[in-house]
């Protein structure tokens, strides 16, 4: 079937950028599809994604064996689980059959760098706005190398953004969902045209909540402190980890509370923490210098023991990696 040219014309397009080179397969709906035949009807942009959840995944590669590990599997696909429940959607597979098929994935590629795995579910039957109950739910799972930035050295600018963050009565932050990302969005821009590299929202009541796509952690008097899991973030997986190794390798305590805005601009240290984010320290916060505007020294030291224990070289922890493949 030819396709008929219109009378339209286009506004002629900016230069395509390169097009980075693609992965061999991606994984979906249970199979390993050649990359340039996994397509999805034009008809279905837009609707099918409202509802759509995702997440971030991360496999290392230890720089002293080749070995590459799996980073919190289990944990991020009962995530992936438990967003499709909230979104009512009615998945055909396990948490555990999609960690295997990550793996068979990221075997499949045969990245053997730091890589990202990114699983998608969205509602493949849905068209235009519905409730979407008797829609399928379709996963796919992508892999992408990535460069890490821990122990980058770099310290970034931040802001309390103008923006509000989603409260749980209305797009819940505890779903990964695409989009609450309009959110985040929106208060990136903001930051980035104001000088700042992120902001930091907060909730209705005016307490701290995260960045866009990242929790976030401050030290005060020697002190770990994060928001509560109810102040309106996500119920991150790095979060999690890094209140655990705050305790157990440095010795810290740790708190989970609600924390003022003025609290940002007294704080000894401050940094930013997920998959994507990895950890991310703070230099300033709304013209605040924090600290000396560099990497404070807890920030760095549990910087090193998470670097250590996602790349497996810290021996500890071994139940948040799964081997991937032997160097
Ligand atoms: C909104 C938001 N908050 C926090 C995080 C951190 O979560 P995790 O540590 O599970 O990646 C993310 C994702 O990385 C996120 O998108």
């Amino acid at each position: 079937m030819t396709v008929i040219p219109t009378a339209a014309a286009p506004i002629a397009p900016p230069a395509p950028a390169p097009a980075p080179a693609s992965p061999a397969y991606l994984w979906r709906n249970g199979d390993l599809v050649p990359w340039g035949e996994a397509n999805v009807h034009a008809s279905t942009l837009g609707w099918s994604t409202m509802a759509a959840v995702f997440e971030g995944i991360k496999a290392y590669r230890n720089p002293l064996t080749g070995d590459q590990w799996g980073w919190q599997f289990a944990e991020h696909y009962a995530r992936f689980a438990q967003s499709m429940r909230l979104q009512r959607m009615r998945p055909e597979f396990t948490p555990a059959q999609l960690a295997q098929a990550s793996l068979d994935l990221l075997r499949a590629n045969g990245h053997a760098g730091d890589t990202y795995v990114r699983p998608l579910a969205w509602l493949s039957d849905v068209s235009w706005f519905t409730d979407g109950l008797d829609s399928r739910t379709s996963i796919v799972i992508i892999t992408e190398p990535f460069r890490s930035h821990l122990q980058s050295g770099r310290a970034v600018k931040t802001c309390v953004s103008s923006w509000i963050r989603v409260g749980d009565n209305q797009l819940s932050p505890r779903v990964k969902c695409i989009s609450n990302y309009q959110n985040s969005r929106l208060a990136l821009i903001e930051a980035k045209q104001n000088g700042f590299d992120q902001p930091i929202l907060l909730n209705l009541e005016g307490k701290v909540t995260e960045g866009p796509a990242a929790c976030l952690f401050m030290v005060r008097d020697g002190t770990m402190v994060t928001p509560s899991l109810t102040s309106g973030v996500l119920e991150s997986i790095t979060r999690t980890a890094l209140i655990r190794l705050g305790r157990e390798e440095l010795g810290l305590q740790v708190q989970e509370r609600e924390i003022d805005r003025t609290e940002l601009y007294v704080a000894d240290e401050l940094f930013f923490c997920g998959t994507g984010a990895e950890m991310m320290p703070i230099g300033s916060i709304d013209h605040f210098t924090v600290g000396d505007g560099g990497i404070g020294p807890l920030t760095r030291r549990l910087e090193q023991v998470f670097h250590d224990v996602v790349r497996g070289i810290h021996p500890g922890y071994a139940d948040w990696r799964t081997l991937v493949r032997k160097a």
